[in-house]
């Protein structure tokens, strides 16, 4: 009796030895990260692809998870916030250990937000911000500063017109200014038309400047372009400068202000933001001012947020990454280094 007890124990013994082994060689394998850690799994809902700039954003996100060894599932959501909301509620159905979004618009993520929350999924906001009844939906928003990037626009334009001694074309003692904006309801539209109206508020010489008309180009370049020749359509004779919230519908409303036989860069003063090639090179083509730049490469800082928040690692709520501001005549010299 005592043998036979002795050789179930033995076996009992054995059998939950190979079951540790096999849950070891599970973690290190095809689902793991080097050194025997599970493989992060993030979702990531991305708005689209409207810009270069977004391009970039994409780009920079793929990179950086396979670089940072996370498994990245990536959903485009073709300008809809539809979409994204569908994409992070299957997000939570698979499981995924984050998720990471860049909310098209402002408003409109707390039920879902709170869905994630409820399945423990922690969530990082990415590039825009979002507007929430409770901020403790997300655990951290990595970005640009929009209000700050919409303020350089209006201290460069103002220095740039003084120093260059430029006067309203149509007479007068104001600049006639035509924005093009962003996508309806996106932080980025609201906090850069924002931090340029406050900017020309504070400013002593505000008054030197009206906005003639401002309207969304849904931020691509055939919207910019379709636009600026309605502004072109009414006000061709007045237009002295045009903002752009970013420099994809630049790029459209120079080929707009060409048609209509003006001199972009000269007959109209143009600055936008983002800072992509494209715009680089129509500076040195003498035919845009200026970029604020508004930087895509985000996915680097993301990822390390991400591993940070997993492994319960305090992190920022807010990090906004480093941007700069290009004029015209720092083009040439900088195209050549620039990444997107
Ligand atoms: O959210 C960032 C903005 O979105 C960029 O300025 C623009 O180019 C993009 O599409």
């Amino acid at each position: 009796m005592k043998k036979i007890l002795a050789l179930v124990m033995a076996i009992m013994m054995m059998v939950v030895a190979a079951g540790c082994g096999g849950g070891n060689e599970k973690s290190s394998g095809s689902g793991s990260a080097a050194g025997g850690e599970k493989k992060i799994t993030m979702g990531f809902s991305q708005i689209g692809a409207e810009s270069e700039w977004r391009t970039a954003n994409t780009e920079s996100v793929k990179q950086a998870a396979k670089d940072a060894g996370i498994e990245l599932q990536f959903s485009d959501a073709q300008q809809k916030q539809e979409n994204q909301i569908k994409a992070i509620r299957s997000f939570i159905a698979q499981g995924v250990d984050i998720i990471a979004f860049v909310p098209i618009v402002e408003t409109g993520w707390d039920t879902v937000l709170k869905e994630a929350k409820d399945a423990k999924i922690p969530v990082i906001v990415v590039d825009r911000d979002v507007k929430l009844a409770d901020d403790s939906l997300y655990v951290a928003k990595i970005g640009t500063d929009s209000v700050k990037e919409g303020q350089n626009v209006f201290k460069w334009l103002d220095e740039y017109m003084k120093k260059n001694n430029k006067t309203p074309r149509a007479g007068g003692d104001q600049f006639q200014v035509v924005v093009l904006e962003g996508t309806v309801g996106s932080s980025v539209a609201i906090r850069r038309q924002e931090g340029f109206k406050n900017a020309m508020a504070e400013s002593a010489d505000g008054k030197k400047f009206n906005i003639l008309a401002s309207q969304t180009g849904e931020f691509t370049r055939q919207k910019g372009q379709e636009v600026m020749e309605s502004f072109l359509k009414s006000d061709r004779d007045k237009i002295d400068v045009l903002f752009a919230h970013n420099d994809d519908m630049a790029l459209g409303a120079i080929q707009a202000i060409e048609a209509a036989g003006l001199q972009p860069g000269k007959d109209i003063t143009i600055v936008s933001i983002d800072g992509v090639k494209g715009i680089f090179q129509a500076m040195i083509d003498g035919k845009a001012n200026c970029t604020v730049e508004c930087n895509p490469l985000q996915g680097p800082l993301l990822m390390e947020t991400a591993k940070k928040i997993l492994k319960g690692e305090k992190v920022e709520k807010l990090v906004y990454v480093d941007e700069g501001i290009f004029p015209a005549d720092v083009a040439e010299k900088t195209l050549p280094e620039r990444k997107y």
